[in-house]
């Protein structure tokens, strides 16, 4: 505080706009999406349903769904230029949220509207995937839903329904949050008169960062470094006495367990059953577990629990993909929140442009520098 200002670092607590959209509620560990309890949207719609829920307020009828994938399957080719350019990205070895940051930049050279975004984000990722494994990039296919296209184009195999489900379960799960960094930062980009390109691509640059999207390859990495559920505590101690933070556990928002964590957690847990690998499930469990009693006995103050990240990835992982699809995929799905947050922004728009607290020097003089 200073003087008449109460500074807030990190915004935390201010509340900068109203929104329909989602409602996340920390203390009760509750998450609403246009008026569905999450795990229930999530469960049951397809992509394509959600994202037509957040950017009308209603669910489809089955005419406007049956359209509303058709557009979308006609906005999955690649700009010609966009190929070359993810080319380039793979020779130079970029992070895969830079590829898709570069990619989507390229959107621009054929549409400005929301259906060509979201419809080419997974193209880019894939093929992206793709060539920087070496391999060929795969044509889109329109005849399939948006989220089997995006598994075919990784693989080049029509997935079975389980996948697609699993799949679908997670782009719902984390497609809205509230007024998350990136979701914030495109609204901000849009609140200037900018466009829906440049505000998709800024927020891809804010969701990059580890205490954003880019969290779910460390966790998993850390449930793969502890291997076995003996060595859980070993290892959580020796992190958290080097003053680290454990992946996927803590949040600004939710003191209780994030509700996304039991949507993925089933989600994951039906999949690994089918899939046959338990094993695996079982040591994050227990991973889990030992993280929230550490975590409990480091931080006790904190009321630090499982975020959405950890299940994210073992999901994923589930799903086939490698660490690198991890963010980019959370991507694909967010992308369809922060344009529905776009709408919002213009339907009401103030430009968004709070203060600062000026604590620099003011006693210099030009002349005093020789
Ligand atoms: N592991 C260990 N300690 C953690 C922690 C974690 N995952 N998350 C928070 N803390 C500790 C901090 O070290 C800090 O301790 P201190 O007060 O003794 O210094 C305290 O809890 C508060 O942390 P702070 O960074 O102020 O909270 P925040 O609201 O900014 O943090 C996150 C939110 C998500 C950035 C934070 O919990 C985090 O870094 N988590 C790990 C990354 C992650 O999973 N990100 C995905 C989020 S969905």
């Amino acid at each position: 505080m200073t003087g008449e200002k109460i500074v807030s670092k990190g915004l935390e607590g201010v509340v900068a706009a109203s929104t329909r959209l989602s409602h996340v509620d920390g203390e009760a560990g509750e998450l609403v999406i246009a008026g569905f309890p999450v795990g229930e949207l999530a469960a049951n719609a397809t992509f394509e349903e959600t994202t037509w829920l957040l950017w009308h307020g209603e669910l489809p009828t089955p005419g406007e769904l049956k359209g509303f994938r058709a557009e979308l399957a006609e906005h999955r080719e690649l700009p010609a230029a966009t190929l070359p350019l993810l080319r380039e990205c793979a020779r130079a070895k970029v992070d895969s949220m830079d590829a898709l940051r570069i990619g989507l930049g390229t959107v621009s050279l054929v549409s400005s509207e929301a259906i060509a975004i979201v419809g080419l984000a997974p193209t880019i990722v894939a093929a992206y995937a793709r060539l920087a494994a070496g391999e060929d990039p795969i044509e889109p296919r329109a005849d399939l839903g948006h989220a089997a296209n995006y598994l075919y184009m990784l693989t080049g195999e029509v997935p079975n329904p389980e996948r697609v489900r699993g799949l679908e379960t997670y782009l719902n799960t984390v497609v809205d949050h509230g007024f998350n960094a990136s979701t914030f930062t495109c609204r901000v980009i849009i609140s200037t008169g900018s466009d829906l390109v440049s505000a998709v691509v800024g927020a891809v640059g804010a969701l990059k960062g580890p205490l954003h999207g880019g969290a779910p390859g460390p966790a998993l990495q850390t449930v793969f470094e502890i291997g076995d559920a003996s060595r859980a505590e070993e290892v959580l101690r020796g992190k958290l006495e080097k003053g680290e933070r454990l992946m996927g556990f803590g949040h600004r928002v939710y003191k209780v367990r994030d509700p996304r964590a039991d949507v993925l957690a089933r989600a994951a847990e039906q999949l690994y059953q089918r899939s046959g690998d338990m094993k695996l499930y079982s040591l994050a469990r227990s991973v889990e577990q030992t993280a929230i009693r550490l975590l409990a006995e480091y931080k006790p103050d904190r009321r630090l629990q499982t975020n959405v990240e950890f299940y994210t990835a073992l999901l994923l992982h589930g799903l086939g993909f490698d660490v690198p699809l991890f963010t980019p995929t959370f991507a694909i799905a967010r992308i369809s929140g922060w344009i529905a947050h776009a709408f919002e922004q213009r339907a009401e728009n103030r430009l968004i442009r709070p203060k600062s607290e000026y604590i620099g020097p003011r006693d210099r003089r030009w002349g005093s520098r020789l």
